[in-house]
């Protein structure tokens, strides 16, 4: 069967003053009438057919957000098969260790559909069309990521080549994978051509991912296991124990298994995904995907335009007018305002830093 996990640890920086350490941008409304996180809930439910069963899924998230976890899943009448707690984040490979012990639990062995929880999909049948075949492909033993035709060298995302011959094909073999590379190196990319985005997106069996973990970086599987092992339950809620997990390095699922399967013992596949998929990882990207008026203006609550283009209008509790601007990003909330060149968007966790270098 399938497991779904979803990762909803993260900070979102980028997306302040909305998105803040109590209320980071994955539980947001920011597009439509769903936060992030439940969009991303709803979409990998979507999955069953008739030869995939879906599970209840695992969430693998912040104590701290666990009532906000259980609040949103209430509000799509959603069960989770567990929320597990973490006590600090120490980025995504120790999350998914986590939720794989979790699917490990009573001995089954489910393909499990990761997920990152601040994502935007449009077309939902081309998302279910790939899901499927990549979780064909990982019930038969293959890691399977999901690619994106790039349209831009953004540095912010990895990177995959596939080998030749097997470009746009159903589950290519990956040649190649590069996480986070430098602007230089992603402008090659893209001249080259030949790349796709990894979308974040992981479909394999949780002991596959386990052995990948212990043969790449059996110091993060033995930390995390210790943690796990030190667990208490209380209802959905699985607490990690917390002095183990806080000595678990920090690494990211890309950094730590991806980068390393391709030429490995590791079966690595791609599945190419062309469903108008989003990483909403700062300002110009909510612009890009909401809704806009005929001069290309999006605006939230109480908003008053004159002479306004390219412009995002975010009003939490005033109202907020702008005149005669162009490529603006405001966002309003109860104590603290943004004002920003849209273009500029990726800079505003200079202004979070800041912030957090001062208390
Ligand atoms: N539970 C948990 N714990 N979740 C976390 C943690 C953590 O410590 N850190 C991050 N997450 C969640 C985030 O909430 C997000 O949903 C997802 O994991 C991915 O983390 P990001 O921090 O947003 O990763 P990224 O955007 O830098 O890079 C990843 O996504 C790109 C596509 O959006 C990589 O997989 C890239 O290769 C990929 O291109
Ligand atoms: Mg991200």
């Amino acid at each position: 069967s399938v497991l779904p996990v979803i990762m909803a640890g993260g900070s979102g920086t980028r997306l302040w003053p909305l998105s803040r350490a109590g209320y980071p941008k994955q539980f947001l409304v920011l597009t439509g009438e769903t936060s992030l996180f439940q969009q991303a809930a709803e979409r990998v439910a979507q999955l069953a057919g008739d030869d995939i069963a879906v599970e209840p899924p695992v969430v693998v998230g912040n104590a701290e957000h666990r009532f906000m976890v259980l609040e949103q899943l209430r509000e799509l009448g959603m069960d989770s098969t567990a929320v597990v707690l973490e006590p600090s984040g120490r980025n995504t490979a120790p999350a998914l260790t986590l939720a794989a012990l979790q699917a490990r639990e009573g001995g089954a062995d489910p393909v499990l559909v990761v997920t990152p929880a601040d994502q935007t999909v449009a077309d939902s049948a081309a998302f279910r069309h790939a899901l499927q075949n990549a979780v064909r492909g990982a019930a038969d033993g293959s890691i399977v990521i999901l690619g994106i035709t790039p349209d831009r060298p953004e540095t912010g995302y990895g990177y995959i080549r596939v080998s030749p011959g097997a470009k746009g094909s159903e589950l290519a073999t990956v040649a190649q994978f590069v996480e986070k590379p430098n602007l230089p190196t992603a402008e090659r990319y893209l001249s080259e051509g030949g790349y796709y985005w990894n979308s974040g997106m992981f479909v394999l069996k949780a002991s596959v991912w386990l052995k990948a973990l212990q043969s790449f970086r059996p110091d993060i599987l033995e930390a995390t296991q210790a943690s796990w092992d030190a667990k208490r339950a209380d209802a959905k809620f699985v607490r990690p124990g917390k002095k183990e997990f806080e000595q678990v390095p920090a690494e990211s699922v890309d950094y730590a298994v991806m980068e390393r399967c391709p030429g490995s013992d590791f079966d690595i596949r791609m599945v190419p995904l062309a469903a108008g998929w989003n990483d909403l990882g700062a300002w110009d990207a909510v612009l890009q995907v909401s809704k806009k008026d005929a001069a290309g203006n999006a605006t939230v609550g109480d908003v008053m335009l004159e002479d306004t283009r390219n412009t995002l209008v975010h009003a939490s509790g005033r109202l907020v007018s702008t005149v005669g601007v162009d490529n603006l990003v405001v966002v309003e909330t109860a104590d603290a305002v943004l004002v920003a060149d849209a273009s500029r968007s990726q800079d505003v966790k200079k202004i979070v830093n800041k912030l957090s270098a001062h208390g």
